[in-house]
Order: structure tokens, then C-alpha cells, then sequence
């Protein structure tokens, strides 16, 4: 099997988790998970960065000592993982002794080949970066990341002959175009190069910080930050002499955001250069998550917590809505109202109805098993092709780390797949018994379709791809060359419909929820005064202003469902354009799954009333024949929410 290495920054411990911090570690699970898929050994490093300044302080503010105030954030960092479903196999500290060590070992190598020297530096040190800046590098004479003055500081310090390999860290990244991703980040690196690289301190003096790993050639200092912490992405494989730093080091590949592009760019790949060892594989730079189009962190104070919305999403929805809401490589802002929209539309409307609908038409047209298809017709065809194209378009966005793409991917053919049911009307079908081949290519082609759907989901939602996979029969499908292919489904095998895969949400502010007000209704004046006009009311007539109270829209259907105990009342969910729920009397006429996707009248500006405690807005315009009920329709196609007068 190919060995396939991923790594996390390792998180300060100055600060508790945050969904900047998430972002970077569920893209890492994610890309791990597809490269099991693909079945590769993979190994998975995360951890935390406990060294420096920045602890000290923060401990000393939570009135803890400092190994107390390491050992209680560190374990926050490891306990978030798991509520997020990311799995990492290792988690290195850098007050692990086993760490600290492997970073003596290589501080004493690289000061015996002469790449380590001491000297006196004067220069401007930003406290936040724990590193001297050029003049260059600040913003009206501050820290761009940290908008505070640097301190101008002399000190006698180690430094680490960086300098030495600025030619040949040009040479590399020229004549290795993947080794820094997306390409922008590549470039300021490269332009970055264009200037001398100086020497990197690589040392600070015992008499102003000891919280850190001592030098071992001289224990009046400990080791910077940065030297200190990069080395974890050796010490987790066991550098120098275990048998997996061999096995994955050659294929190693980091994740990081912008912040700190320039230590995993320029200090970490010449640290490896003087240390006799190849420089990691790959480099995947992303964006960061905003709030308010300001940076999520700690020192600003606007962060959002990671388990808070697992809490109120799943762990799912919130790893979907990371990877499909942010382009990697550029900025994204973060949004409550985002995350309720993505939840509601992609996940219960889209992927869940898909699911649920095929799912109930297997149970109650197939007896709950995968039925024999028939030849196929063009229609199905075209949706089994579609689905394999959608694991092509996967594989090579996952393989750029375009996580948006691949999901735009996948959500093209579900929505594909909704289309198709609307068009093959299997409750149609069900009816003549003439139709059974033609019943069971449609419910086969549906249910490999969502196979194949479940096979991409398995590194982006693990928990609901493992639902899915259990329902439709294929836990043991975990290999994306094996099972990427049409067909695997075996005719006569047991499908186990199981729970609803997304329960959908409401959104927050309540009068989201509301149906906007109906512009007639703002007008009563108006109303009133063309009504000593209004005679004919005896006769059984309405007069054109009276008609024109009546707000009557176009509604989508997009959720049905039986209303329990109710043998009558079915809940639909609509978009008229905003989303409501109606209760409709039709449920002896309709199954819920052949209603969604169709265009239906509704009355917008009825008041709300609630039938079998279910709060119904407006009501669904169906045309009555004896005992017989039959929905409003459009002739074509029509935006939800269009007037009908
Ligand atoms: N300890 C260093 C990294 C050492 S790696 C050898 C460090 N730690 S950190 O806690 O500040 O983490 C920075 C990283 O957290 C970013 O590179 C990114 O992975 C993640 N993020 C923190 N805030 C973020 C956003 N607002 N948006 C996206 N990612 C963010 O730097």
C-alpha cells in the first residue's frame, strides 16, 4: 500500500479551539479519509505547540502554572477532534520528552556542521509573532497580524544559516510547481525571495523566557518557537530512526493557513536542507474564516466554537459547510443564517429528500430490496453516466484540494437524481403492472446512484455516509478504484431504510419563519374605499379589490411528510420564495415523495392556524371531483414566489 502523510499546524495552547482552528483539521481528515479511499496507508498528525512567550502570559492571566495550563488546553485541542469526527493518529505535544529530544538531536547536528552560529542581533521583535520583523514586513510601523508596535531589542543569540540556502530554495520551488499551493501562495514566496534572506534567530536568552526547549550546546538559551515546533512533523514519525519516519517522511504533505506561510515556506524546507533531508512533498496554504470580514482569532475576540455547533447541527453539517462554503486558498466569512441556509437547502432538501423519497419508493414498490433492472432507457442512462463523471470531477478536485468543486460535483448529480424522479414518476409506474421492468430499472438506477453519492461522502460525512452505506446494504465498500464503478448493487439484497439523515432547522429569527406580509393586506385604506362599490356580495360575487386581498403565489414543494395519527393531513415544506410550512388535506391522494419538486397555487395570506399541532402558513389550492382531490399546476416552469392573479 502507498504511505500518504498529512499534518495540521500543531495549535498554541494559548487560546481553546475555534472554527479557524477546525477548518484546518477537518480539511486534513477529509483529504486523509479520501486518500484511504483510495487505498492508501495513511498516517494523520495533529497536536499542539506549547512552547514561548504567548503560554507563559496565558497561563500567568488563568493563574495556573504553566505545565497545568499546557496539560488542560492541550487536552481541549485532542477532545475537539473526535466531536468533529476527525480522527487523527497521532497527536504530538512539544513538551512530549520524546519530542524535545528529537529537536536537541537536531539543533546539536546542524550547530557541528557550522549552519548554527552566535552573534549579536539588533531588530524589531513582535511579541504576538514571537519574531523579529523587517521593516518591510510592517503596516504604519506595526505587526500586520497583530496591529501592535514591535519592541526594538539587542541580544546576543544563536542563529541558523538560512541565508546559506536561499538559492537553493528558489531553485526547488522553481522546478517543483505542487511544492506551495494554491499558486498565489507559491508566488509571494517566490517574490519574498527576492530579497536577501537574512539568518534566523533561533535562540532566546534564559533571562527572559526559560519556557522552552534548552540548547544543547549552550543552556543559558532555549530554542525558539519556531525551530522547536516545526520539527513535530519529524518527531510524530519517530525521526530519526523509526521504521514510519522512513515509510512517510518522502511523501509528507502539511496544511497550513496564511498566517504562517513564511515559517512552512522559507524556515522550514532550509532547516530540513541543513539537516541532510529531503523537504516535504507538498505545502496546502488556505484562507482565513472571517467574521465581519475581519480575521476569526483569539485576540479579537470574535470566534466561533466548534462544538456549539456540532451541538446544533451535527458534526456533518458543520465539516460540509466548511469545505463547501470556502474556496481553499482565499478568504470566507462565517454566518449563522449560512449555516441554517446550507443545512436546510443542500443537506435536508436536497441529499435528504433524494435519499428518504428513493428509500420509501424501494420500501413501498420493492418490498425493501434492491429490484432487478430492466434495459435501460436514454433517461437512464444518462444519470448513470452523470454519476460516474461526478467520481472523475471528485477525484481531481480532491486531489487540488478544491473541496467546493468536488461537492458542487456530487450536488449536481443530486440534484440530477431529484429531476429524474419527478420525470420517471415511479408511484406512476407502481400502478401498472405492465411497468414492473421499467419500475425496477428507474428504483436500481436510483438506489446506485446514491451508492456512488455515499462512496463521495465517505471523507466529508463520515457519520451520514455510514448511515447511508448501512440503509442501502454496502458497509464494506470503503475503496473508491474498487467500487467507483456502475452496478455493484446485487439484485434481491436487503435495503434497510433507517432514520431521516438531516432533520431540518429553523432559522433563527422568528420572522424568518413568518411569510413576508402580503402587500394587500398593507393596504386597507385602499380596500375600504372601493368597497361601497363592492354590491354584488348577495349575488355570491367578490369584487376585483376584495379578490385582490387574496395573495395567491407560486410554491415549491421541497419537504412532504405524513402528520402522525392523521390519515388526511400531510406537512409540506415550500418555498414561496421564502421557506413555510402548509398542512394539506391530500395525504389519501398523494404519497409525500411524488409531491416534492412540483410547482403548486398556494394561498400565501391565509392565517396561520395549526391542525394536528402543526402550524400551518397559507394553504395548497387543489381542485375537488366527488371523493377525488387534484393539485393546482402550471402549465411550465415558474420562479417560486410568482404572483398568480
Ligand atoms: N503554533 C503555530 C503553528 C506551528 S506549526 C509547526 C501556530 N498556531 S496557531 O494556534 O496560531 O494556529 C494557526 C493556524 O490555525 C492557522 O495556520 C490555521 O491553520 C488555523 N487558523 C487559526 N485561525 C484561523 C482562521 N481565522 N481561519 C482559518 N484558519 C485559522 O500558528
Amino acid at each position: 500500500m502507498n504511505p500518504y502523510y498529512l499534518t495540521t499546524p500543531i495549535f498554541y495552547v494559548n487560546a481553546q479551539p475555534h472554527l479557524g482552528h477546525a477548518y484546518s483539521t477537518v480539511v486534513a481528515d477529509t483529504v486523509c479519509r479520501y486518500q484511504r479511499l483510495l487505498g492508501k496507508d495513511v498516517r494523520f498528525q495533529t497536536g499542539t505547540d506549547e512552547h514561548g512567550d504567548k503560554i507563559v502570559h496565558a497561563a500567568a492571566d488563568a493563574e495556573v502554572s504553566v505545565h497545568e495550563y499546557v496539560d488542560r488546553i492541550s487536552a481541549m485541542f485532542r477532545a475537539a477532534w473526535p466531536v468533529l469526527a476527525i480522527a487523527p493518529d497521532t497527536f504530538v505535544r512539544t513538551t512530549d520528552p520524546a519530542h524535545m529530544a528529537v529537536v536537541q538531536g537536531i539543533l546539536q547536528q546542524v550547530y557541528e556542521r557550522g549552519d548554527i552560529y552566535f552573534s549579536e542581533y539588533t531588530g524589531l521583535y513582535c511579541k504576538g509573532c514571537e519574531q523579529f520583523l523587517t521593516e518591510k514586513e510592517l503596516v504604519d510601523s506595526k505587526c500586520p497580524d497583530h496591529l501592535t508596535e514591535p519592541e526594538r531589542i539587542s541580544e546576543q543569540n544563536y542563529f541558523f544559516r538560512m541565508g546559506k540556502y536561499q538559492e537553493w530554495l528558489i531553485d526547488h520551488i522553481s522546478k517543483h510547481p505542487e511544492f506551495i499551493t494554491p499558486e498565489r501562495y507559491r508566488n509571494e514566496v517566490l517574490s519574498f525571495l527576492k530579497e536577501p534572506l537574512e539568518d534566523l534567530c533561533i535562540s532566546r536568552p534564559t533571562t527572559r523566557l526559560t519556557w522552552g526547549i534548552p540548547l544543547p550546546f549552550d543552556n543559558r538559551f532555549v530554542t525558539y518557537v519556531w525551530f522547536d515546533a516545526l520539527i513535530n512533523y519529524l518527531s510524530g514519525l519517530g525521526y530519526p530512526a523509526g521504521p514510519d519516519f522512513a515509510r512517510y517522511w518522502p511523501v509528507a504533505e502539511h496544511v497550513i493557513a496564511k498566517d504562517i506561510l513564511k515559517p512552512h515556506a522559507i524556515y522550514w524546507p532550509t532547516m530540513l536542507k541543513a539537516m541532510g533531508l529531503e523537504p516535504y512533498k507538498r505545502l496546502h496554504v488556505h484562507g482565513y474564516w472571517n467574521m465581519n470580514e475581519t480575521k476569526m482569532s483569539k485576540s479579537l475576540g470574535n470566534v466561533v466554537r466548534p462544538g456549539e455547533l456540532v451541538a446544533e447541527f451535527g458534526a456533518d453539517s458543520v465539516r460540509y459547510f466548511l469545505l463547501r462554503e470556502m474556496s481553499f486558498g482565499l478568504d470566507a466569512g462565517f454566518s449563522h443564517e449560512a449555516l441554517v441556509a446550507r443545512h436546510n437547502s443542500d443537506l435536508t432538501n436536497d441529499l435528504g429528500n433524494l435519499f428518504s423519497r428513493s428509500l420509501t419508493m424501494v420500501k413501498n414498490f420493492a418490498a425493501s430490496a434492491v429490484p432487478q433492472p430492466g434495459t435501460p432507457s436514454e433517461q437512464d442512462r444518462e444519470l448513470a453516466e452523470a454519476a460516474l463523471a461526478m467520481l472523475t470531477h471528485y477525484r481531481e478536485h480532491l486531489d487540488h484540494f478544491a473541496f467546493h468543486r468536488a461537492l458542487a460535483a456530487v450536488w449536481e448529480v443530486i440534484s440530477r437524481a431529484n429531476k429524474y424522479i419527478v420525470s420517471t414518476q415511479p408511484w406512476e409506474l407502481a400502478k401498472d403492472p405492465q411497468q414492473a421492468d421499467r419500475l425496477g430499472t428507474v428504483l436500481y438506477t436510483l438506489l446506485e446512484t446514491l451508492r456512488l453519492i455515499t462512496l463521495t461522502l465517505r471523507p466529508i460525512m463520515p457519520e451520514t455516509a455510514a448511515k447511508m452505506a448501512e440503509t442501502l446494504g454496502v458497509t464494506g465498500e470503503t475503496n473508491l478504484n474498487d467500487c467507483g464503478v456502475w452496478g455493484r448493487l446485487v439484485p434481491g439484497s436487503a435495503i434497510t431504510p433507517g432514520a431521516q439523515l438531516f432533520p431540518r432547522l429553523q432559522r433563527e429569527e422568528k420572522d424568518k419563519t413568518q411569510p413576508p406580509k402580503a402587500k394587500a393586506m398593507k393596504e386597507p385604506a385602499a380596500a375600504k374605499a372601493s368597497a361601497p362599490e363592492a354590491t354584488p356580495e348577495d349575488e355570491g360575487l367578490v369584487t376585483f379589490d376584495a379578490f385582490q386581498k387574496l395573495e395567491l403565489r407560486v410554491a415549491e414543494i421541497i419537504a412532504a411528510e405524513k402528520i402522525a395519527k392523521s390519515d388526511r393531513l400531510l406537512k409540506l415544506t415550500v418555498k414561496a420564495p421564502e421557506e413555510r410550512t402548509i398542512v394539506a388535506g391530500i395525504a389519501q391522494h398523494y404519497q409525500p415523495e411524488e409531491l416534492i419538486g412540483r410547482q403548486v397555487i398556494i394561498v400565501a395570506n391565509l392565517k396561520p392556524a395549526k391542525l394536528m399541532g402543526v402550524a400551518s402558513h397559507g394553504m395548497v389550492l387543489a381542485a375537488k371531483e366527488g371523493d377525488r382531490l387534484v393539485l393546482s399546476a402550471l402549465s411550465g416552469p415558474v420562479a417560486p414566489g410568482s404572483r398568480v392573479a
